[in-house]
C-alpha cells in the first residue's frame, strides 16, 4: 500500500509498520534546526527520518527490522531524500558511544505483548509494553550532543508520568509537547533535553 503524508508518499511493504496515528502526531511536530544531526531510531517505512532530512544536516535511520531499512531506503530515494544514512541496529548496539545527535526520535512499539518475531516488534512492546521505551530511555541520554533532545512518543497504555520520571532520572527536562486521543488510549509525544542545556540558555 501506499501512505500518503503531506507532500510525501510512501510505499509500505507488508511486514512494516504501516504509519498510523502514532506517526502523523510524531511527524506533525517535529523540532528540526537546520544543520541537526538526527537519529531516527526505528525508522520503519522512514516517515520520520524522511521528514526530518528536509530541514536536519544529516539523519541517521536505524532499526533492528533489515526490512524497514531497505523500505526506507526506497522511501527516501522516492521522496529525494539524499542525506539519509540507514543502520540495522537493536536500538544503540551498532551505534558507537561517539556519535552524538542533536534529535533523537522515537515512535516505539509500545503495546503489551511478548511477540518477538520481527514484524511484530513493530508494535510489540514487552509484558508490559515498555520493554523497549525504558532500554532506549537507559541508553539515549549517552548520544546526546549538549543542546540534543529526545522526541518520544508514548501511549497513556506505558504509563506516561513513570516515564516521564525514568527520563528526569537521567538528568533530562522531560514534558508532553502533544497529545491526541485515540479510541481506547491517548497518545503523548515527550520532548526530553538536557538540564546543563536548559540552564545555560
Ligand atoms: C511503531 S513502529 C514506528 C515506525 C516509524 N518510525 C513510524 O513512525 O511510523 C516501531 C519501529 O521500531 C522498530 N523496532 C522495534 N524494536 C526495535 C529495537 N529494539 N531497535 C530498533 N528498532 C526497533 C520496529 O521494527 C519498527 O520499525
Amino acid at each position: 500500500m501506499v501512505y500518503y503524508y503531506k507532500d510525501y508518499a510512501f510505499k509500505i511493504p507488508a511486514g512494516i509498520y504501516e504509519p498510523k496515528e502514532d506517526s502523523a502526531l510524531l511527524a506533525d511536530n517535529l523540532r528540526i534546526e537546520k544543520g541537526d544531526y538526527v537519529l531516527d531510531m526505528g525508522c520503519g517505512s522512514g516517515i520520520q527520518a524522511i521528514v526530518a532530512s528536509r530541514k536536519a544536516e544529516k539523519v541517521l535511520a536505524a532499526d533492528i527490522n533489515p526490512h524497514a531499512i531497505d523500505a526506507a531506503r526506497q522511501n527516501a530515494q522516492m521522496n529525494k531524500a539524499e542525506n539519509i544514512e540507514y543502520r540495522i541496529s537493536d536500538l544503540f548496539e551498532n551505534i558507537n558511544l561517539d556519535e552524538k545527535f542533536d534529535q533523537i526520535l522515537f515512535n516505539p512499539p509500545y503495546l503489551p505483548s511478548e511477540e518477538k518475531d520481527l514484524e511484530a516488534l513493530a508494535w510489540a512492546g514487552g509484558t508490559t509494553g515498555r520493554e523497549t521505551i525504558d532500554r532506549f530511555i537507559v541508553d539515549a541520554p549517552k548520544h546526546l550532543t549538549c543542546r540534543g533532545r529526545i522526541q518520544l512518543l508514548v501511549s497513556s497504555l506505558n504509563h506516561v508520568d513513570d516515564v516521564l520520571k525514568a527520563l528526569r532520572e537521567k538528568e533530562l527536562e522531560a514534558e508532553i509537547v502533544a497529545r491526541e486521543k485515540i479510541w481506547f488510549e491517548e497518545l503523548y509525544l515527550i520532548l526530553a533535553s538536557s538540564k546543563k542545556k536548559m540552564k545555560s540558555i
